[in-house]
């Protein structure tokens, strides 16, 4: 028999989104907190720059929503944008009384802040070039330490459970379905509020600069479940990442070229004055966008990024693990410039939220990478991301607080049936297929599309997307297979934002529509299954 968990709460996700709700809650309530892999696997772990705030004197709040609005290319919702800016403060007070160790400047003892594309002020929170890991190390020991956190690595969602609504034709979120990867059996997990914070899905690009397991499956989830999603077109790829056959996409922070690094062609010239009035800080999309246009014009395999002009003391205690991954490679940050490409890194839309983490099915929140909030508009900028998740686990806690005690204990829902379905024999299907998604998203619906691309990819994906429902069907479920499955669903949604949208707007870039539309609308997709009474999340 399925094992079955009731919790109060079950947060999907231990990144900065999930831990930071769940320490909220916790106090209160009974939360449950899974991960696909250890608890550190999201990319929260893996974030370098920092945490974007305003805590300098010198700053604005109106200065930190500008530049947002800005980078955002037009289609930021300026309330979400307000809203995370003005609470980033307080969150990050929040998170130093967890624990966390910001760097700090030598001579004041205040935060050292440093700086990144797209901002005009010296607003980034760090510690040194390894944030994520700070963020992470905390957040988790925290959770580990709470009575009333249950965590479960190494736990799988494959879908959510709904059931009707004090008996309406109205669903609720009630659950999910869950692979337990030790055991090797999809098992049930209930409770009155579920959360979905499983980080995005740059991982259906070849290149990306995330770890595995961001495949979408929040978002694939969501969607299956009759929840709207927004602006999937808009995928971010980070201009730097280290390029050397064995490096497995490892990033080069956008604080080197905050604190001064040129990028340069393979002749030395430093190009991107030639493009942005902010040269090496100009927004992610232009800089990422550059680098493609003079590597496919020079037909050169990459471009270097080069700090080599700062002295090694400096770049040493600014940067100790780039310098030291770097060095694995054979290349030495303050000697030598160290060849870089784009790489998929962010997922600016998903599924879409109010400013509270509402979903549009009934107690569902999704909060971090895999929301679309409104916040990034058409390109995040820099170190804003970090700062959502802690906002949105804020205001998320805050609604559920409100509302869970009005909500009852679950139905038990029936348990996962496998008992038609039999042990694979042809496990290259799926590592075929993975890798064929993510060449042809990466050739054709990547920083530069066509409307003919897009079609092929849709060709494409409708093909595979057969094949794997398929395979779905007859086979038993692993984590590849759940992986391939959602990569799939949201690849699909990604073509078909991308396909709506007839103009070049920030990350979305077309030769068929170089211009920028005069009005700025969001690309929200319906799922079939959806009636417009369902409605619950509403946005401006
Ligand atoms: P994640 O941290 O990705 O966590 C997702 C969680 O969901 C994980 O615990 C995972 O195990 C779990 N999960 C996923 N699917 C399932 C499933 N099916 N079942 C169960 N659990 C599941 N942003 C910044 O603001 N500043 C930076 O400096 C910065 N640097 C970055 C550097 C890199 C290399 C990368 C990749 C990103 C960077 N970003 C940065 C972006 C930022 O790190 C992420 O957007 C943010 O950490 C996302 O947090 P999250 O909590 O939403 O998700
Ligand atoms: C970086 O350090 O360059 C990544 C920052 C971000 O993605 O916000």
């Amino acid at each position: 028999m399925n094992k079955t968990h009731l919790h109060d709460i079950l947060v999907i996700g231990s990144g900065a989104a999930g831990a930071s709700l769940a320490l909220r809650l916790a106090d209160h309530y009974r939360v449950a907190v899974l991960s696909k892999g250890p608890l550190n696997s999201g990319s929260t772990w893996y974030a370098q720059g920092g945490v974007a705030a305003v805590l300098d004197d010198e700053d604005s709040i109106e200065s930190h929503i500008q530049d947002t609005l800005v980078a955002g290319g037009g289609l930021c919702h300026e309330d979400a944008v307000r809203f995370t800016v003005e609470n980033g403060p307080a969150v990050i007070t929040w998170l130093v009384e967890q624990g966390m160790d910001f760097t700090r400047d030598p001579g004041t003892g205040d935060f050292h802040l440093t700086r990144e594309g797209g901002h005009s002020h010296r607003r980034i929170l760090h510690t040194a070039d390894a944030t994520g890991k700070a963020v992470s190390s905390t957040l988790i020991e925290q959770m580990l330490a709470h009575p009333n956190i249950e965590v479960f690595e190494d736990h799988i969602i494959v879908d959510l459970i709904t059931q009707s609504d004090h008996n309406s034709r109205k669903l609720r979120c009630s659950g999910a379905y869950v692979l337990d990867r030790a055991k090797d059996t999809v098992c049930t997990f209930q409770a009155r509020c579920v959360v979905l914070a499983t980080g995005g899905a740059s991982k259906v690009y070849l290149y990306s600069t995330s770890p595995d397991g961001a495949s979408g499956d929040g978002i694939a989830a969501a969607w299956r479940k009759g929840c709207r999603v927004a602006n999937l077109e808009f995928n971010q790829f980070h201009p730097t990442c280290l390029y050397h056959p064995q490096a497995r996409s490892f990033l080069l922070t956008e604080a080197l070229r905050g604190e001064g690094a040129y990028l340069r062609l393979p002749d030395g010239e430093r190009f991107m004055p030639r493009f942005h009035e902010l040269a090496e800080l100009a927004p992610r999309d232009i800089v990422a966008r550059a680098i493609d246009h003079e590597m496919k014009r020079l037909g050169s395999e990459c471009v270097y990024l080069d700090i080599t002009h700062k002295s090694p003391d400096f770049i040493q205690s600014h940067f100790p693990t780039i310098r030291e991954e770097c060095l694995k490679y054979g290349f030495d940050i303050t000697r030598d410039r160290v060849p870089v490409v784009p790489a998929a890194h962010y997922t600016c839309g998903g599924v879409l939220t109010d400013l509270q983490g509402r979903t549009d099915l009934k107690n569902l929140y999704a909060i971090g990478e895999t929301a679309s909030t409104g916040l990034h508009g058409a390109n995040r900028m820099a170190s804003n991301s970090l700062l959502e998740c802690l906002v949105f686990g804020w205001s998320a806690s805050e609604h559920i607080r409100q509302v869970i005690d009005s909500i009852p204990t679950p139905e038990k829902a029936p348990p996962w049936d496998e008992s038609r379905v039999t042990h694979s024999d042809e496990d290259v299907v799926i590592s075929h297929n993975w890798e064929e998604l993510r060449s042809f998203m990466w050739d054709y619906v990547g920083i530069v599309r066509t409307r003919k691309r897009l079609e092929r990819a849709e060709h494409r994906i409708k093909m595979l997307i057969r094949e794997i429902h398929e395979y779905y069907s007859n086979y038993k479920i692993s984590r590849d297979l759940i992986e391939l499955r959602n990569l799939a669903l949201v690849a699909q949604l990604i073509i078909r934002s991308a396909q709506q949208r007839r103009e070049s707007r920030g990350l979305h870039y077309t030769l068929d529509h170089p211009q920028q539309s005069p009005i700025a609308q969001d690309t929200i997709l319906v799922p079939t299954n959806f009636a417009a009474q369902d409605i619950i999340v509403s946005r401006p």
